[in-house]
């Protein structure tokens, strides 16, 4: 049983969990600066959105409409959606969770802020915990400041895998997300939502380097269209 990850760029991941494909906040060619595929291209059977800004939900619709894929996202951004045409969508919200072909999700606190493109109210922002049915754990942080609801998380178990955001400037910056990973208890962390735009310049490596040193927690830095097997 295997849990793999693929980066996109951005916040945007491809998970493959034994053959089921989730999408993670598609953001892609050519709208993402640094994606190498487009909606056109990724396959989904699910797809999952953090919040509505446009560097997170860009080529929801899209990707939707194409694959047939039920969006997991929260009640605001789902009914937005369904009047954009998206057809299956589970709109759910903060703490609540739901159970799906490949595990349980959970929408967890996030603190950021949240609207769609065309102005319209989207809610709180969140991130996703999800049990995979082989047992794995994922925390999905979502775009979010350091906030001690993680530590929820670690209290309950921890994780296999954290995806934070260390991009600083619009999230927690590389500093921060290195707490962020001892509070969820993370084995394996993959960094995100940095390096796509000049604001959020960051030096992965570096990141990877205090997290060992400070926490003794493996950092997995992916290159855009790179997988890693957990
Ligand atoms: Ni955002
Ligand atoms: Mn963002």
């Amino acid at each position: 049983m295997a849990l793999t990850i693929t980066w996109y760029g951005h916040s945007s991941f491809g998970i493959d969990a034994d053959g089921v494909k989730l999408v993670v906040d598609p953001f892609l060619k050519p709208n993402n600066p640094v994606a190498l595929v487009s909606a056109d291209e990724v396959a989904a059977d699910f797809i999952l959105l953090t919040h509505g800004h446009g560097d997170h939900v860009a080529d929801a619709v899209a990707l939707a409409k194409r694959t047939g894929a039920l969006v997991i996202c929260n009640f605001e951004i789902g009914n937005w959606l369904a009047a954009h045409g998206v057809e299956k969508t589970a709109g759910m919200n903060t703490g609540g969770a739901g159970t799906f072909p490949f595990g349980r999700v959970k929408l967890t606190v996030a603190h950021h802020s949240s609207s769609l493109p065309d102005g319209t109210y989207a809610g709180n922002p969140y991130g996703f915990l999800i049990n995979f049915n082989d047992g794995h754990d994922l925390y999905i942080a979502g775009d979010t400041a350091l906030t001690y609801d993680m530590k929820l998380i670690g209290d309950v178990g921890g994780v296999d895998v954290a995806i934070l955001p260390i991009g600083d400037f619009f999230t927690m910056g590389p500093e921060d997300a290195v707490i962020a990973a001892q509070w969820v208890k993370a084995k394996h962390v993959i960094p995100c939502h940095y390096n796509t735009f000049p604001p959020i310049a960051v030096d992965g490596p570096a990141f990877a380097k205090a997290l060992a040193r400070e926490a003794g927690i493996d950092c997995t830095i992916l290159a855009v269209g790179e997988s890693a097997a957990f």
